[in-house]
């Protein structure tokens, strides 16, 4: 459904004395503002102005309404407005259009059907750039469902859509001098991306065969899309993939590869000359369509290996004294930003980009983490910040068992909201200016429709509009949580698909070495939501204890079993949590095998640190290896150990697979192990739910060292939070 077209003409300068004869409504107390993003500054005063949405929604000053441009107004930060509601009108000031803007967003906010509350609101964005990234290649949207992002966007105060135009899954914007990418690659033998991708027939097929799945934007679908996003105070950011992920332009124009054959490889051939005439052809016309001054092109995951034996390409390398094919695709990526520097605009690539040499003007979307993001910044390239493990709206939003397949990961809007794009403790101040603003990715390998976009963006968009927007030390995430939850049914409202929040309970643990005990807060992301649990693993139940912000901690055992109920009624599966505050807390640890510097959780000591992991292998408590592990657990004098236990996950999409078996050994002098048990895996390994295992022994043993080893036999990744021992 397409939202009905507001207008957003421009207003300048129009100042209107104010009426001596306003009329406002009797003051009430005003209960709950539940503007997103919040304000930098607001002040919530007592009464409301009675006025219709006509009166807001209408450009012109009123009698009541004053849009002020202010010349005066800080210049530094052209986003911002002021915003006055009081008995005697609604006052907006701001120094440029999109001030007033914003601040008309505010109103459209802040209107309800008593009013519009009493406010003083000094408002402006932390970031100037506010993104929101759709790839339209693995899946096509149509260009209504892009309008009707971008009407969501500017509610929220998003300021700039990435389009990810072109990629293997299919071309998606029409080229005059290119027609191929679109007659024969914009259209394939299947809709659904997976399939296609992994199924021998993966083909594309012409424009026009009957039962073929894709689409494209008409030039005039983008002037069209540009100019809505304009009147929305939205900048459209065109991505055009170099060098890599391009196997539909050599489908279409195969001597621009190495091999020069269609179906061979994704990658541009660097060495041929004609693939730099394409690339400027190309982006000459994309710079004709979009005004945007950015211009991305791409630069991730080229798999390079071509180039390793093309002649053309070695010819180059050799030519400009080049040592390796990094160097390649840095080449390759310098061209292009100059030939973007001439035309006026500039170039932003992902964070691979850097290898072989970052260009020399270049901005950097850091999605592999954060260090990109960190090196560049600190070389003083502008930075964008949206890395994978906070900023991917394709990741899992809450448990993979009650959500569509996803790609994997794990960001619900809880660990959405709690980043921030400014890494604090890895830049300076000066440095940290580089930042200059985040953005959250939708991939859509497994997304096939509106319906299903929508779902994965929202409400995980809000969490961003308002990272992007609030001064950091403004948020909090009790303050968001009523907020998001009041702006489901607007969303819902305006016709998206939202998801609605998740039932489960979050499990926060703080274990106290110095009080040797264990705290655990219980957290939803609903509001209100009534939780109950039990500490003694039974389901809990209408009259199991209220959760009211706090629970016994925990100075031995517990296992913690959590529900919302709603009326009377307990919704969804009760969230699991096995909390213990065991005897090998803090000991040393000794590996014989060994630890994978990517995956070490809290670190050495992790696996004795009283935290046990979530759902996700990424929240920083699993473990993972690439081998066996073998490790020894010092008690630090002989103790008697009646239950030993490790827990491992399986999530076999990214390669995280269960040990065939894990064995325990107990000694008394650190060097004759005694054999005391083996546990088999019981889960198979072609089993794609995420599962877990908790590997149990019982016994009555007298032992110093405690070994466990856990046998890797898929040759892939094991991954274990924490060893229990009593
Ligand atoms: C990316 O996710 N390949 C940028």
């Amino acid at each position: 459904m397409l939202l009905p077209k507001c207008s957003y003409k421009k207003l300048t300068g129009i100042v209107v004395a104010y009426s001596l004869f306003l009329v406002a409504c009797s003051p009430k107390e005003v209960s709950q503002i539940d503007l997103i993003p919040k304000p930098a500054n607001m002040k919530i005063n007592v009464g409301y102005f009675k006025v219709d949405s006509n009166q807001i929604f209408s450009d012109e000053s009123s009698q009541f309404i004053h849009y002020i441009i202010d010349d005066s107004f800080d210049k530094s930060n052209p986003e911002g407005y002021e915003l006055i509601v009081n008995d005697q009108g609604i006052a907006v000031k701001a120094g440029t259009d999109t001030g007033l803007f914003y601040a008309r967003q505010t109103l459209r906010q802040l209107l309800t059907d008593k009013g519009i509350p009493y406010v003083d609101i000094h408002d402006a964005p932390r970031f100037p750039y506010r993104g929101l990234h759709l790839d339209v290649s693995r899946h096509f949207f149509p260009k209504e469902e892009i309008l009707k992002l971008l009407d969501i966007m500017s509610y929220y105060k998003l300021n700039n859509l990435h389009m990810h135009l072109t990629d293997a899954g299919g071309w998606r914007i029409q080229m005059d001098k290119y027609p191929k990418l679109t007659s024969e690659t914009a259209y394939r033998t299947e809709s659904d991306w997976q399939k296609w991708w992994d199924g021998k027939d993966r083909k594309y097929l012409p424009e026009g065969t009957p039962g073929a799945y894709g689409g494209y934007y008409t030039k005039d679908d983008i002037r069209e899309i540009v100019a809505y996003a304009a009147e929305r105070h939205i900048n459209i950011i065109p991505e055009i993939e170099f060098p890599g992920h391009s196997d539909e332009v050599l489908f279409a124009y195969p001597e621009l590869s190495c091999s020069g054959k269609p179906y061979m490889n994704g990658d541009f051939c660097i060495g041929n000359p004609k693939t730099f005439t394409f690339m400027e052809d190309v982006l000459s016309e994309v710079i004709d369509l979009f005004p945007s001054e950015y211009i991305h092109v791409g630069g991730d995951e080229a798999g390079k290996g071509s180039w390793k034996t093309c002649p053309k390409c070695q010819a180059l390398m050799k030519k400009e004294g080049m040592k390796d094919v990094d160097e390649l695709q840095s080449y390759m990526i310098h061209k292009a930003e100059d030939f973007l520097i001439s035309k006026g605009r500039k170039l932003i690539g992902w964070d691979e980009i850097l290898e072989g040499g970052l260009a020399p003007e270049a901005t950097v979307m850091s999605w592999r983490g954060e260090n990109g993001g960190i090196k560049s910044a600190r070389m003083g390239h502008d930075v964008i910040m949206t890395p994978g493990g906070y900023m991917y709206f394709d990741f899992y939003q809450a448990d993979p068992k009650t959500q569509p397949y996803a790609i994997g990961g794990y960001t619900p809007v809880k660990h959405v909201y709690s980043y921030n794009p400014v890494p604090v403790d890895s830049l300076t101040a000066e440095e940290s200016k580089h930042i200059i603003g985040v953005q959250a990715n939708t991939w859509t390998e497994y997304i096939q429709t509106a319906d299903h976009l929508e779902y994965m963006m929202f409400p995980r968009a809000l969490a961003l509009a308002e990272i992007a927007w609030t001064p950091q030390e403004q948020r909090s995430w009790q303050d968001f949580k009523p907020r998001m939850n009041a702006n489901i049914p607007v969303l819902q409202k305006m016709g998206i698909n939202t998801f609605t929040l998740s039932d489960e309970i979050e499990t926060v643990m703080k274990v106290d070495t110095v009080k040797k005990q264990i705290e655990v807060v219980l957290d939803a992301e609903k509001y209100p939501a009534e939780i109950r649990y039990t500490t003694d693993g039974t389901t809990p139940t209408l009259s199991s204890t209220l959760y009211k912000g706090t629970i016994a901690a925990v100075k031995d055992s517990a296992y913690i079993k959590a529900a919302i109920f709603r009326d009377g009624k307990l919704q969804g599966t009760p969230t699991e949590k096995k909390v213990d505050y065991h005897r090998g807390i803090n000991k040393p640890i000794h590996y014989n095998s060994k630890l994978y510097s990517g995956y070490m959780a809290g670190g050495m000591n992790a696996l004795l640190d009283g935290y046990r992991g979530g759902l996700t292998y990424l929240d920083g408590r699993w473990q993972g290896y690439l081998n066996d592990l073998d490790c020894v657990v010092d008690m630090e004098e002989v103790t008697g150990i009646h239950k030993v236990s490790i827990r491992f996950m399986q999530l076999i999409g990214p390669g995280v697979f269960q040990p065939g078996k894990v064995e325990l050994l107990t000694s008394e002098d650190g060097e004759n192990f005694i054999p005391q048990g083996v546990v088999p895996t019981t889960i198979s390994n072609k089993d794609k739910d995420l599962s877990f295992q908790e590997y149990i022994f019982f016994g009555d043993w007298n032992a110093r060292y405690v070994r466990l080893k856990a046998t890797e036999v898929n040759n892939a990744f094991i991954f274990t939070d924490e060893i229990v021992i009593w």
